[in-house]
């Protein structure tokens, strides 16, 4: 794929990237939202109607990412191998709330939907790195206050985060990959809409089409593991 050299690129990630790393999806049929209500747990409704419920589900992921045996895997290191040898800007957007593109390598990095390993308090809305259970009578440690600290997580109806970077930078690029996402939610669902409209080259890598297939000039399906390193290859070497 011949794209200008010196395009920035921006890479949209979803659940998918991070399955092979033992992170479950949300709509695969083993996928989070078959096993819990997301009006429950991902939504400021839930978490006001039952705060522990909430705090526990998110304790419990953050465990897992936490396990030693979750790793990055080949996807989240071609994409770092990217950023590092591309030689113009790559921005990766990820909607997923882990941090294995930043154990990978990765440093332009942009959660969208906030981040796992990471509270906020209601109360002063500091931002903290948090790798511990979060519950009611834990305290904030910016303004000591108790009871109100949070996972840094967007919910359902709360604005994505970093949204003007983003669109700045989909107008800016020279090429727009999508992978690992099923293109359900908004506002991500519609970064292809937004290259497209800007004229600029887009690309699905994903296991099977997505809601948005149809959207993108280019598509490949497989596992992430498998086709983003050969993906990144051939950017690489078509670009030398
Ligand atoms: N390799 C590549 N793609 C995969 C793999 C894999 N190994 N396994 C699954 N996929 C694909 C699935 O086919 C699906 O299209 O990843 C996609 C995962 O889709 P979702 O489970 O809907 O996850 P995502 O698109 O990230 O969800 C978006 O919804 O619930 C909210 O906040 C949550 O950020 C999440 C958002």
């Amino acid at each position: 794929m011949q794209i200008d050299p010196n395009a920035r690129i921006v890479v949209l990630t979803g659940a998918g990237i991070s399955k092979e790393s033992g992170l479950d999806t949300f709509r695969d049929a083993d996928g989070i939202w078959a096993k819990v209500s997301l009006e429950d747990v991902a939504t400021p409704e839930g978490f006001a109607r039952d705060p522990a419920l909430v705090q526990d589900f998110y304790n419990d992921r953050r465990r897992g990412l936490l396990d030693p045996a979750v790793r990055p895997n080949a996807a989240h290191a071609a994409l770092a191998r990217l950023e590092h040898e591309w030689p113009g800007e790559v921005l990766v957007v990820t909607q997923n709330i882990d941090d294995l593109h930043e154990r990978a390598g990765g440093r332009a990095v942009l959660h969208m939907h906030g981040e796992l390993l990471k509270s906020r308090c209601v109360r002063c809305d500091t931002v903290a790195h948090c790798r511990q259970d979060l519950s009611a009578d834990l305290s904030c440690a910016a303004c000591g206050r108790p009871g109100g600290l949070r996972p840094h997580v967007v919910w359902f109806g709360e604005m994505p985060l970093e949204m003007e970077r983003i669109f700045a930078a989909l107008a800016g690029c020279g090429l727009f990959v999508s992978v690992g996402t099923s293109g359900t939610v908004y506002p991500a669902a519609g970064f292809v809409m937004e290259a497209r409209g800007a004229g600029v080259p887009t690309v699905e890598l994903n296991l099977e089409p997505s809601d948005g297939a149809s959207l993108f000039d280019r598509a490949i399906h497989g596992p992430a593991s498998e086709i983003v390193p050969a993906f990144v290859d051939d950017l690489l070497v078509g670009n030398r």
